[in-house]
C-alpha cells in the first residue's frame, strides 16, 4: 500500500468511534480529508461537525455535512486529526498544514482524541520534523530570536498566512525531550499563538495505517 492508502485505511477506521447523533470535531489534512470523505457516508446518523480549519469546513459543508460554530456547542465527545510526528506517549508534532491554532482548541474542548496516522508518522524522539509556531506577524523577527536562543533554526514558512491571519515560523534541528515543557516554554514566549507541540492534551487513541491493516492503540 502507498502511505496515502495506508492514511485512507486509519481514516476510515477512526468512523467506528463516531457516535449517533453526535457533533464531530474534525481536524486538517490529508489524512483527515479521507476521514471527511468517510464520514460523508454516514452523515445522516450523525448531527453534524465541528471544523479546525476553513479547508476541511469547506469539504465537510461540500459533503452535506453541518459545520457548527465551536461557541455554540457545549460538548464534543470525540476529535479527530492527524499529525505530521506521534511518539509513544501520544505527544505529537502538528501544524504541517497550518491549522495547529485552531486544531489545539478543538482538541481542548473534546472529551477523546482519536489521531490518524500512517505507520511513517511513529517516532522515538519528536523534531525531526520541524515544530509549526504560530506568530502574530509584527512578533516574526522577534520570535525566531527568541527560538534561536533554543538552539534550533527557525525558518519563516514563506507565503502562508493562517485562518487567523497570522505567520508561522517552523523550527528546525530540535531534539525534544520534555515535549510538556517545551510547550510551555514556546508558548511563553510574546508573539507565539502557539506551537504545534501537542503534548499536554496528546492524543488517547492512535489509529495506525499499516502494511497489516490499521492497528488502534
Ligand atoms: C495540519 C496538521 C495535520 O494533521 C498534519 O500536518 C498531518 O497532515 P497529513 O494528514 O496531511 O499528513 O496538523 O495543521
Amino acid at each position: 500500500m502507498t502511505q496515502d492508502e495506508l492514511k485512507k485505511a486509519a481514516a476510515w477506521a477512526a468512523l467506528e468511534f463516531v457516535q449517533e447523533n453526535t457533533i464531530v470535531g474534525v481536524g486538517t489534512g490529508s489524512t483527515v480529508n479521507h476521514f471527511i470523505d468517510a464520514l460523508g457516508t454516514i452523515k445522516d446518523t450523525i448531527a453534524g461537525a465541528v471544523s479546525s480549519s476553513e479547508a476541511s469546513t469547506e469539504r465537510l459543508k461540500t459533503l452535506g455535512i453541518e459545520v457548527f460554530e465551536l461557541n455554540n456547542v457545549d460538548k464534543l465527545d470525540i476529535y479527530i486529526d492527524g499529525a505530521d510526528e506521534i511518539n509513544a506517549h501520544n505527544e505529537m508534532i502538528k501544524g504541517g498544514g497550518a491549522a495547529l491554532t485552531r486544531e489545539k482548541i478543538v482538541a481542548a474542548v473534546a472529551k477523546q482524541f482519536v489521531c490518524i496516522v500512517d505507520d511513517t508518522k511513529i517516532v522515538d524522539t519528536l523534531g525531526e520534523f520541524p515544530l509549526p509556531v504560530e506568530v502574530i506577524p509584527m512578533a516574526r523577527s522577534y520570535v525566531a530570536r527568541e527560538l534561536l536562543k533554543l538552539g534550533a533554526d527557525p525558518v519563516y514558512r514563506q507565503g502562508v498566512v493562517t485562518d487567523n491571519g497570522n505567520v508561522i515560523i517552523d523550527v528546525h534541528n530540535l531534539k525534544i525531550n520534555d515535549a510538556k515543557q517545551l510547550e510551555t516554554q514556546i508558548n511563553q514566549i510574546v508573539g507565539v499563538v502557539t506551537n504545534g507541540l501537542f503534548a499536554q492534551r496528546g492524543a488517547d487513541k492512535v489509529i495506525i495505517g499499516t502494511q497489516n491493516g490499521p492497528q488502534i492503540k
